[in-house]
This record gives structure tokens, sequence and C-alpha cells, in this order.
């Protein structure tokens, strides 16, 4: 039996208990597919994981191998997998599932897309989680339409630089809240209307939005209340949003987790391909230096997305 190199941890807890060992290479099943991981992706939930403080991984999970998405090489189809075959590059977001922290990975075929051909592999790699999130957030869940008013809180971040662009894309009045260099990003990436959050308060800036996608939770959810308009929307990827306070300002409101979806990365892909989205890659890290991608991660204030070059070992590490 082949083995490989995985990043997993075998108890909650802090950046120690995050380590790389050798496993076995594991077996698709019937609707799986096995990818030789390129680049995976560095996501806030790694972090909240790896702590115990993400509620859809317990403890009977454990050893758990981290990395939510990826890009790669089919390496080997299960026996009923039609769709794929080895050599195919693919991207997926893993869901629950075995992390992508990994020189292999194991996903549902349902799950991949093949990456657009206009960005490389290890861009590629940093697009599933962060853009499905953002996609079904504000199209899934929120129903924003053209010409509609949409909040975007944390626009500079991975979720938040694919909302922001996806928002635009769509012909929504795009409002979006950042700080620091982000104002700038943000603007950049065709943001309309930009608030500083960390000098000018959000509910002076946007009003009656039809849609608040809120990507910070706490104190900036419950303000947010105030600035949508009667029959319009609150969808967060944190807090379960008050369903008192939905029903006295008359708002639709939810808590959503995204789902894999390899048809909606595939017209996500096509989106990339044709230069309507693009990726922002703030830095990479070779594989043996996925410790301080975590680690740079936890400290904030990342534009764009980290990822981590599974291929490399060879201290080619670039910092943010
Ligand atoms: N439910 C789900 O399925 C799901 C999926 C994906 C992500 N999430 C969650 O959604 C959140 C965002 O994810 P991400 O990947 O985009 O994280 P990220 O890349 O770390 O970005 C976080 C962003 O938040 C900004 N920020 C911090 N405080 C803010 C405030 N008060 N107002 C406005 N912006 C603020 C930061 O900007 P500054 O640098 O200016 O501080 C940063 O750009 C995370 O908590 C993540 O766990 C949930």
């Amino acid at each position: 039996m082949s083995r490989m190199m995985a990043y997993r941890i075998h108890r909650f807890g802090s950046l120690e208990e995050f380590r790389p060992e050798t496993v076995d290479v594991p077996d698709p099943a019937d609707n799986e597919v096995l990818v030789r991981v390129q680049t995976a992706s560095v996501n806030p939930v790694d972090l909240k994981t790896l702590a115990g403080h993400y509620p859809l991984i317990g403890e009977d999970q454990l050893p758990y191998t981290l990395g939510r998405d990826f890009a790669g090489v089919v390496e080997r189809v299960g026996d009923g997998v039609t769709r794929w075959k080895a050599g195919d590059a693919v991207f997926a977001f893993v869901g629950q599932g075995p992390g992508a922290y990994a020189e292999y990975v194991l996903v549902d075929e349902h799950a991949l897309a093949r990456p657009p051909r206009k960005v490389d592999l290890f861009t590629a790699g940093a697009v599933p989680l962060a853009a499905l999130t953002a996609w079904q957030g504000l199209f899934d869940h929120g129903g924003l339409k053209s010409r509609d008013r949409v909040l975007i809180h944390a626009g500079a971040g991975g979720v938040g630089h694919f909302a922001v662009q996806f928002a635009r894309y769509k012909g929504a009045e795009v409002f979006v809240t950042a700080s620091g260099d982000g104002v700038e990003f943000v603007r950049e990436l065709g943001a309309d209307h930009v608030i500083d959050y960390s000098t000018q308060r959000f509910e002076e800036h946007a009003r009656d939005m039809d849609l608040v996608f809120d990507l910070v939770g706490g104190e900036t959810q419950t303000r947010s209340w105030a600035v949508v308009a009667p029959g319009g929307a609150l969808i967060s990827t944190l807090n379960e949003p008050s369903q008192e306070e939905a029903s006295k300002h008359g708002v639709r409101a939810e808590r959503y987790t995204a789902q894999p979806d390899g048809a909606q990365l595939a017209v996500i892909a096509s989106l990339i391909q044709d230069g309507k989205i693009i990726v922002k890659v703030a830095a990479t890290y070779p594989f043996d230096a996925t410790h301080e991608a975590l680690a740079r991660q936890k400290e904030g204030h990342v534009r764009g997305k980290l990822v981590v070059d599974v291929r490399a070992t060879n201290g080619t590490y670039q910092a943010a």
C-alpha cells in the first residue's frame, strides 16, 4: 500500500497539535475520486476546527486532516465514476470530508469541477470554498438580483473578495466594509461604495439595503438590522441571526453552511476563464511551511487568499 504525507490533528488545541504524518493513501469508493493535490487553500475554518470550535467536526472524527479545498490532478477513480479520469485537472471544496493538506485527497465526484485554464493550479486552489460560500450566500440564500443594493461586510477577505465581484457582476449596487489597504483593494475589485469600518460607522453610509451579507457576525450583525430595508434579507456565515429582530424589521434572516457543488464551481470557473472574476492570492507557502500559513491566517488582515503548494517542500517560502 502506498503512503503519503498529511497534516493531521489527533486532538483539538493550538497549532502544535497540527503535525505532518505519514499515512496510507486512501482508496476511492464507487463514487469517489482520488486526487493528487497541487495546492490547498487556507480558510478560517481550519483554525476553528483545530481549536475544537467547529461544531461539524467532533472528537469522533479524530485524527482529522485539515484543509478544505484544493486544486490538483486525478490519480484514480472509483468504479462508478464516469465523468473523471486519471490525468484530469480538477478543483473542489471537500465539505467536511478528509482534508486537502495532504499529498492525496478523496473527493465525491459531484464536488469536482475543471479549473479555469486562464489561471494556474496554484491560483485555482484558492477558489473553491471561498467562492462557493460567496455565491451561495449572495444568490441561493440572499436572492440577490440586478440593481439590488447589497452591503458586504468584510469585502477584503477570502470570501469577501469573491462576493464583491459576484455582486458587481450581477449588476447590484455594492457597498463594502473594509479597513486599511483593504479599502483600496475592494475599490479595485469594483465596490461602488467603500466604508472604512475602522473610522466610519457603516449605518451612516449604507441604508435601505436589499441584502446584508455578513461575514463578521457579533456586533456588526446586530448593528446591521438598522440598514436592511423591510422585505430585504440578512444572510450570515457566522452567528444565527435573531428571528425576533428579523420579524420586528420585516426582514428574512438566516445563517448557512456552504456546501460542495461541482456544477456551481464550474460556473465560477467559467467567469474566471472569461476574465470577469479575478482570484487574489496574497501568499503561497510550501507544504513543509503549512504551519506558517495557518499562523499567518490567524494574524488576520489577509487580502484575498493564502495557499499551500503541496508539491513544494524546497523552502521557496514567500511571506505575506
Ligand atoms: N458558514 C460557512 O459555511 C462559512 C464559509 C466560509 C467562511 N465562513 C466564515 O466567514 C468568515 C469570513 O471568512 P473569510 O474566509 O473571508 O475570512 P478572512 O479571509 O480571514 O477575512 C476576514 C475579513 O474580515 C475583515 N473584518 C474583520 N473585522 C471586520 C469588521 N468589524 N468589519 C468588516 N470587516 C471586518 C478583515 O478585514 P481587516 O483586515 O480589515 O480586519 C478580513 O478581510 C470567517 O469567520 C469564516 O469562518 C463561514
